[in-house]
């Protein structure tokens, strides 16, 4: 099922929205680590420039086909060879990895869900004990130019009760991602 208000607005201008350098520094990913998984390819916007500074494979997942045909296309033109992007309902069916395959699993701008528990479960199960589930999504204390309605809008305190139901760490605060954004890294527990 393609979860509520998951459409996106036009490439151009959702890149336009994102300081996608910034966000994944703060994350901390870079050569040493491995592979990560993500939810919802869209365009790519994450995929491919998370895809150029990790040592892993980036195994992504969107539930639209144009989606995975577009991030498909942009790694290919691009040269970037270790994006792995396939068609997959993820509420439905999980991400199809192994247990434990990956050191950090992606839930960008897609917690406003029907079921953000299911999702954190899903990610957590994908992740190695260790490693880390990384949140992204809008602020809801300041009006910004995009993103769900503000009464599925999910705070950081509410991202950090359901982690903690899905058997995640969150113990780490939640970070400001200028311009628009909220970010919150959550640990798998050994
Ligand atoms: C708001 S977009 C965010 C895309 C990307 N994470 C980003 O931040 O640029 C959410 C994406 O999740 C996809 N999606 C929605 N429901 C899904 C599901 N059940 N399984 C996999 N992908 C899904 C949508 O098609 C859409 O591309």
């Amino acid at each position: 099922m393609k979860l509520r208000e998951s459409g996106m607005p036009a490439q151009d201008y959702w890149e336009t929205l994102l300081d996608v350098t910034g966000i994944l520094d703060a994350f901390g990913f870079g050569p040493a680590t491995g592979d990560v998984a993500e939810l919802g390819c869209g365009y790519g916007t994450f995929t491919l420039p998370l895809a150029r500074r990790i040592g892993g494979n980036v195994h992504t997942f969107d539930i639209d086909q144009e989606m995975v045909v577009t991030t498909v296309r942009r790694a290919r033109e691009a040269g970037i060879p270790n994006v792995q992007a396939e068609l997959r309902d993820v509420l439905a069916n999980g991400f199809g990895l192994s247990r434990g395959a990956c050191d950090a699993a992606l839930l960008f701008n897609i917690l406003h869900a029907e079921e953000p528990v299911a999702l954190l479960r899903a990610a957590r199960d994908v992740v190695k004990p260790g490693g880390f589930v990384a949140v992204i999504h809008w602020r809801s204390d300041i009006v910004t130019p995009r993103g769900p309605s503000l009464d599925i809008r999910p705070r950081a305190d509410q991202i950090q009760q359901w982690a903690e139901a899905a058997g995640l760490g969150a113990d780490s605060p939640a970070i400001l991602l200028p311009p628009w954004h909220f970010g919150i890294s959550l640990r798998v527990r050994h």
